[in-house]
């Protein structure tokens, strides 16, 4: 069985590694290539994960780099067919929501090749989000959709996907998080930075809807600059809310050391230090999908600075509080957990490290299936 394993942006490889280590220990029925789109490209946006992870160098680079949505899609489907129609791979596995995994998603498609989404299922119901426009199509299109909880199983059956396409694996992103937690632990990175364990808290934003906006960033920087002064907030920013936040005239939240009342900026965290930092913080305010779920098994307080989640069950049984952007729910939000707020914190079904495993199993038993079939 030839596979292409789709990565184009920074979550992606934290979903592929455990997927990548379960093929190869069935390197007598896989054979599989990994296929880099490049819509990130930064060494701390790509290349660093590939380090921390361990994942080998892609075998193919599309090198597509950044551009409007249209600009992007289009060039990783120019580039990602040339690919196909070389290697003729059996299937091609995509993971999470970015422009790469639908790009990828609907040019094997029309090759006639199966498609495999890892992470299939999540949905906000907020069509303002581009990834949601990407879980729609991916998921519409894929043979074998790879479910993470209840809530993506039932998103799927309401909108009428049939149960045999759908398989219950997990969370790939958890097989991670526990393969490298002591690796991460090893870093020390509050003692590098001088801090003491739950007495400090981490922030990442980057959504567009939250740093493309003046007035919203600038809200967003406020209630951080006051949280700071009872707390030391570090922030590794990304390359989006960076250049927004000059342009926007907004650096003057952000500083270089720990000063009162002021961000601590640092470059793109690599895996194991952001996690590292992760692990003992008080909290971690941020807008990204997978801290939600690295939080919740981290059972550290996670105050999600957007108005919905597709990943509910981190509420539902995480530590996940949704307080949107609104400025003043932050700061109560945050206010609470300062003060010892107890969130019950469980660890939903599945999330055990093997989600890897059981896709790679399905994946073989499908391919028996179809083998068979044709006989
Ligand atoms: C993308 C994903 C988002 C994911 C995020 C993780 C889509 C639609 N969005 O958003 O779901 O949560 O990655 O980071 O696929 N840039 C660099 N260096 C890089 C990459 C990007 O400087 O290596 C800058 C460029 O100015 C680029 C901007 O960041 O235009 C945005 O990058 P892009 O990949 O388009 O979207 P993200 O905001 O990173």
């Amino acid at each position: 069985m030839k596979i292409i394993n789709v990565v184009g942006a920074r979550p992606n490889f934290m979903k592929i590694a455990p997927i990548v280590e379960a093929m190869n220990a069935h390197s007598d029925k896989i054979q599989h290539l990994l296929v880099h789109t490049g819509q990130h490209y930064d060494n701390q946006m790509s290349q660093s994960f590939f380090d921390d992870l361990g994942i080998s160098k892609p075998d193919v680079n599309l090198g597509v780099g950044s551009g409007s949505h249209a600009e992007q899609t289009a060039q990783i489907m120019v580039a990602f067919e040339k690919i196909c129609l070389k290697e003729k791979p059996d299937l091609v596995v995509v993971v999470g929501d970015v422009n790469s995994t639908m790009a990828c998603t609907i040019t094997a498609k029309k090759l006639g090749i199966k498609v495999a989404h890892v992470e299939a299922g999540l949905r906000s119901r907020d069509m303002s989000m581009p990834e949601e426009i990407n879980r729609l199509c991916t998921d519409v299109l894929c043979d074998y959709l790879f479910a993470t909880d209840h809530f993506a199983i039932e998103n799927l059956m309401n909108e009428g996907v049939s149960k045999d396409r759908i398989f219950f694996v997990g969370n790939v992103m958890i097989d991670t998080l526990y393969r490298f937690k002591d690796k991460a632990e090893k870093q020390n990175m509050p003692q590098k930075l001088g801090l003491q364990p739950r007495q400090y808290a981490t922030i990442t934003l980057h959504r567009p809807s939250n740093v493309d906006d003046p007035e919203i960033l600038s809200g967003i920087l406020e209630a951080f600059s006051q949280i700071a002064r009872d707390i030391p907030l570090i922030f590794p920013l990304h390359p989006r809310t960076k250049k927004n936040a000059e342009i926007f005239g907004l650096s003057h939240y952000f500083s270089n050391s720990f000063e009162k009342g002021l961000i601590r900026v640092m470059e793109p965290m690599g895996y194991l230090e952001f996690l590292s930092l992760n692990m003992h913080a008080k909290m971690v305010l941020t807008d990204s999908g997978g801290l939600q779920e690295e939080t919740t098994i981290l059972g550290v307080p996670c105050v999600t600075i957007r108005p919905n989640t597709e990943r509910p069950i981190t509420c539902e049984v995480g530590t996940n509080y949704m307080v949107g952007n609104d400025p003043q729910k932050i700061l109560e939000t945050a206010a609470k957990i300062m003060n010892g707020v107890q969130i019950k914190g469980g660890i939903p079904e599945k999330w055990d490290g093997k989600a890897a495993q059981r896709i790679v199993e399905y994946l073989l038993k499908t391919k028996q299936i179809s083998q068979s079939e044709m006989r």
